[in-house]
């Protein structure tokens, strides 16, 4: 494992994070590997994740283990911090009024200035008395009203501390107190703080949202969750019991960040979870995250014997692609690509034909690595894809005949053009390509390349 999570680590962005999931009985140790990799401080959290209902358990144990763990590094905890300043929230839809918020102000009255203090770290504070003010129960509410008013509905509380004391607050009326906040996310933002009887104010809109005519109440996400898996066995269409996920939870590590363009790799993707996962989060929150899932294609026996990309994983992403059991997802695609040995000799003895055909499998990464996934063009000489912004030309033949052609294919595109030359001589005359503003040639990058050159004996 130590090899492959080393690996991980350097294909994660600076600002990126890595999820681990791990059972009781290996946590320790990949805890301590992991510290080891990622560094200590930069673990984030370790996620306790209630999995299991103890009914359905047939253990024998003293206490029922009912959980699964997710570990969390960054891999820069700092970049982490400073990108993802917004903290994760949990949403739980409200069928009826909540706790203590009972209490309505129908009339904040007319504001009366009392006086002005001043704190260190806050500067100048103004307190102001609301003079008639009307307060009301919200008993008699509908839902909606309740939701509507939210931003006058209140439950109050006596403050932590000498608060009262110290900010002089009146111990009777409705008052508050106003200033401009100078640090902090909402800094520059006046804050009006209110207070009814020396108690504090806190109002239902700052815990609650209200969306698509529902009330979600939001708290902080803790350590520990609950994601009931009974119906694991069905999701995705596909069975498997080797460590399937549920999809509530990986939607939930990936609804934690709303990053744009993130890309999520799965290098042990098994029934592919993670991919339903992206589908289905893309969908809810409208971002656009994509995702790369790996897996071997080892066989398990599910009852019959099945492969566990061939006959899983694939045809999974593509049920969710397609719509399956009532879900529809659209507007999704997918590439399949397989890894394997090319070519009929070793790397110390290629013939031609293992030249070309190593060749062209380069020009395929090179490819994905610009992410312009659908082929245009491939001939002898030279590969073309594009995605809807960009085009990818290969060029890889050392003959430099049909250079010119290609040079002239390579003009004729108005989108953002990427160039890559394969060759053995150092400086290629590549014409008046740099000319050209949309056309910007690019290096081979250096494992493909030395790679090309052992083939072509140059090192
Ligand atoms: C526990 S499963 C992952 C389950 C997945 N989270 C899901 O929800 O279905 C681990 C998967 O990693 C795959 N695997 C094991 N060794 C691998 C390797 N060296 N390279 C790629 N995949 C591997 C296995 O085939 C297995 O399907």
């Amino acid at each position: 494992m130590w090899k492959r999570l080393e690996l991980a680590k350097g294909l994660m962005k600076d600002s990126g994070v890595i999820f681990i999931s791990i059972d009781i009985n290996e946590l320790a140790q990949l805890k301590l590997l992991c510290d080891d990799i990622f560094g200590e401080s930069n673990l984030v959290s370790l996620i306790s994740v209630k999995v299991k209902d103890p009914a359905g358990l047939g253990q024998q144990s003293f206490i029922f283990d009912v959980c699964e763990y997710v570990l969390m590094y960054a891999k820069n905890i700092q970049n982490f911090r400073t990108i993802h300043q917004e903290l994760p929230m949990d949403y739980e839809i409200l069928t009826k009024q909540y706790g203590s918020y009972n209490k309505v102000i129908l009339d904040f009255g007319k504001k009366k200035f009392l006086k002005e203090i001043s704190r260190p770290n806050i500067g100048p504070m103004k307190i102001y008395r609301c003079e008639d003010y009307s307060i009301n129960k919200t008993k008699n509410f509908t839902l909606k009203e309740y939701a509507k008013n939210r931003n006058k509905i209140f439950a109050d509380y006596n403050p932590g501390g000498k608060l009262v004391e110290n900010y002089e607050i009146p111990k009777s009326g409705l008052t508050y107190i106003e200033y401009k906040k100078t640090r902090g996310r909402s800094s520059g933002n006046i804050i009006k703080q209110y207070f009814l009887n020396g108690r504090i104010i806190s109002l239902l809109s700052n815990i609650t949202s209200y969306e698509d005519g529902k009330l979600f109440k939001r708290t902080k996400t803790t350590n520990i969750w609950d994601i009931p898996n009974a119906s694991l066995h069905a999701e995705g269409g596909v069975y498997f019991t080797n460590g399937k996920k549920p999809l509530k939870l990986l939607q939930k590590l990936l609804g934690m960040f709303q990053t744009k363009n993130a890309i999520i790799l799965d290098f042990f993707a098994g029934s592919g979870t993670t991919g339903e996962a992206v589908m289905i989060q893309n969908e809810e929150d409208k971002l656009n995250r994509q995702f790369i899932l790996v897996t071997n294609n080892d066989e398990v026996t599910n009852g019959k014997t099945q492969k566990i990309m061939t006959d899983i994983c694939y045809p999974r992403i593509k049920n969710v692609i397609e719509g399956y059991a009532n879900k529809n997802l659209l507007g999704n695609s997918i590439k399949y690509y397989k890894t394997a040995f090319v070519g009929e000799n070793s790397i110390l003895n290629v013939n031609d034909k293992d030249k070309i055909q190593l060749t062209y499998c380069a020009g395929e990464l090179l490819a994905i690595a610009e992410n312009t996934l659908e082929p245009v063009e491939k001939n002898e000489y030279w590969q073309i894809f594009e995605n809807e912004r960009q085009i990818t030309t290969v060029y890889f033949r050392e003959e430099q005949d049909r250079l010119r052609d290609f040079v002239k294919r390579v003009a004729s595109f108005k989108k953002t053009v990427v160039v890559y030359v394969f060759s053995w001589q150092e400086k290629i005359k590549l014409f008046d390509f740099q000319s050209k503003e949309n056309i910007n040639l690019k290096a081979i990058p250096q494992p493909i390349l030395e790679i090309y050159r052992q083939i072509h004996n140059l090192i």
